[in-house]
């Protein structure tokens, strides 16, 4: 069954302002349902994606609805918070965008100074798909290391037994494919804090440049340059929860 909401509530936790504010902007004419005036804001519509073309605000189609799942390849820089003092990935997206309720959250945090693919969506639930460990959504990172790897990094990855300093769990097993002596792809299924770099400190290496390039069997989409994003179609969300072909394979 679909859900009804009202204008004024649907408007409101969009980020277009509060309901006194909304109430306003319906009552002054600039809201329109399928090219007609809102008689009222407490009007219910029904909370489907046809929606988001028959309302138009201030003669612009609506935001998108609550369900939004966004790709972004994360610029060098930019935190995932929402309120750091520095460049935030949010400060990419729309403005009214950071008023939205529920908030985008990113799906996997990426450190300041790691690049690529990172997911952000409203849908709490589809978030902890994501990031949850028993996901099937692994993470392949490209690291470029300060040092030739050790000869049993794979090894030692794989075992499933190395601890990280300062933890007494030990990390799940963790796929390494060594391209160059000091460049390696990895794929891991938790996201523990600052995680890869980490696992190369504990391998006796230094992480120089990080950049995540797919999660689950979604590839960071080609199109997008560092700092871009798009709004993700539900095939390519479900890619992204679905297991990966293989720790390294391009395809
Ligand atoms: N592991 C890290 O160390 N950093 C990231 O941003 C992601 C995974």
């Amino acid at each position: 069954m679909t859900a009804s909401v009202r204008i004024d509530r649907l408007l409101g936790n969009l980020g277009y302002g509060s309901r006194r504010e909304v109430m306003a902007l319906c009552r002054s004419g600039r809201v329109l349902l399928d090219g007609a005036r809102v008689p009222s804001a407490d009007l219910k519509v029904a909370l489907e994606p046809a929606l988001a073309a028959r309302l138009t605000v201030e003669g612009e189609a609506l935001d998108p609805l609550p369900g939004l799942v966004v790709a972004m390849n994360k610029p060098l820089g930019h935190t995932c918070s929402h309120d750091d003092a520095g460049p935030l990935v949010h400060d990419l997206l729309p403005e009214r965008w950071r008023h939205r309720d529920p908030p985008l959250s990113s799906a996997g945090r990426l450190d300041k100074d790691t690049t690529g693919l990172l997911l952000l969506t409203d849908d709490g639930p589809l978030l902890h798909r994501i990031i949850s460990p028993r996901s099937e959504a692994r993470k392949r990172y490209r690291a470029t290391l300060a040092e030739p790897l050790r000869a049993d990094a794979a090894a030692v990855l794989a075992s499933g037994t190395l601890v990280l300093r300062g933890e007494d769990r030990p990390l799940l097993p963790a796929d390494l494919v060594v391209e160059a002596p000091t460049l390696a792809v990895v794929t891991v299924a938790e996201g523990r804090y600052h995680q890869v770099r980490r696992m190369f400190a504990a391998l006796g290496n230094h992480v120089v440049s990080l950049h995540r390039d797919r999660i689950g069997a979604l590839d960071l989409p080609a199109d997008l340059a560092p700092g871009d994003w798009r709004i993700l179609e539900p095939g390519e969300v479900a890619a992204a929860l679905a297991a990966a072909p293989s720790p390294a394979s391009d395809d």
